[in-house]
């Protein structure tokens, strides 16, 4: 399928797999609407977007797990990128600890943005979609969505119910044209995942923000009449 000239808003786009997103979209011209609450990451990559490819890059500071942000930031994008093509749901957080010992602000704020967050912006972007009868929607779930672990179970809850959601909304508009997939990448090397202290490794070994944003690439790229339904994607190797 031919992205260039699409248009795509990317939560999170800031850093780490949306930023990798963001860089590839914008090399195949794709138009893009990044969503990040830190508007430093977003002046900083839409000043390198569009000087290295020169593709339309609108970006909105807000919160996803706020109702009202989340909303006003998807409207306002979509109004200027004037149609919308791709939706990454990529914004997402993590914290690791017991059940017995995280606190429930931890744990609703996990829910908040993972889920919440992600519900928020599909329920804004998906009128457009749905009038074009056209579009991608990909929402980066994890391994943690697909079996529980010690220490997970705020994130794993998170993600077994954005892969939930994602099943679900892929049944109700596969008849409008609209592809919704889930990726499930195991632990990449980001700023995430060094800060919930999870194993990074041989970092040379260990899988990149980039290899995600190559597996969105590709299942992009399918022809429009297939969409792939959900895909892991691992570390070949870890140290
Ligand atoms: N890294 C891993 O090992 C791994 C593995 C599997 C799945 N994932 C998933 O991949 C996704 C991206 O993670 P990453 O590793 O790339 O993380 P990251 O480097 O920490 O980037 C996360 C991005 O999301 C934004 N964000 C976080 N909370 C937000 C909120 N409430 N509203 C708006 N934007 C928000 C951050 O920007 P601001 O802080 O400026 O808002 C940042 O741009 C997440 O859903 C994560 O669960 C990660």
């Amino acid at each position: 399928m031919e992205l260039r000239n699409g248009t795509a808003i990317i939560t999170g786009g800031g850093k780490g797999i949306g930023k990798a997103a963001a860089l590839k979209l914008a090399e195949s011209g794709v138009h893009l609407g990044l969503i990040a609450r830190s508007s430093a990451d977003l002046e900083a990559l839409r000043e390198q977007l569009t000087s290295e490819f020169g593709t339309k890059v609108f970006i909105a500071s807000a919160d996803i797990s706020k109702k009202d942000e989340a909303e006003k930031a998807v409207r306002s994008l979509v109004e200027q990128l004037g149609s919308l093509s791709i939706l990454i749901n990529n914004a997402g957080i993590a914290k690791f600890g017991t059940l017995a010992e995280m606190e429930p602000t931890e744990w609703e704020q996990i829910i908040q943005t993972n889920v919440m967050g992600t519900y928020y912006v599909t329920r804004a972007a998906l009128p457009t979609m749905l009038e074009q009868q056209s579009g991608s929607i990909i929402n980066i779930a994890s391994t943690a969505g697909e079996r529980g672990f010690a220490t997970g179970s705020a994130y794993c809850a998170s993600k077994f119910a954005v892969m939930g959601m994602t099943e679900a909304l892929m049944q109700e508009v596969r008849k409008s044209n609209i592809r919704v997939t889930a990726l499930t990448p195991s632990t990449v090397n980001t700023e995430l995942a060094v800060k919930a202290g999870l194993k990074i490794g041989d970092e040379d070994r260990m899988m990149q923000p980039e290899d995600v944003a190559d597996l969105i690439m590709a299942t992009l790229q399918l022809p429009p009449r297939v969409f792939v339904k959900t895909a892991g994607i691992w570390t070949t190797n870890p140290q």
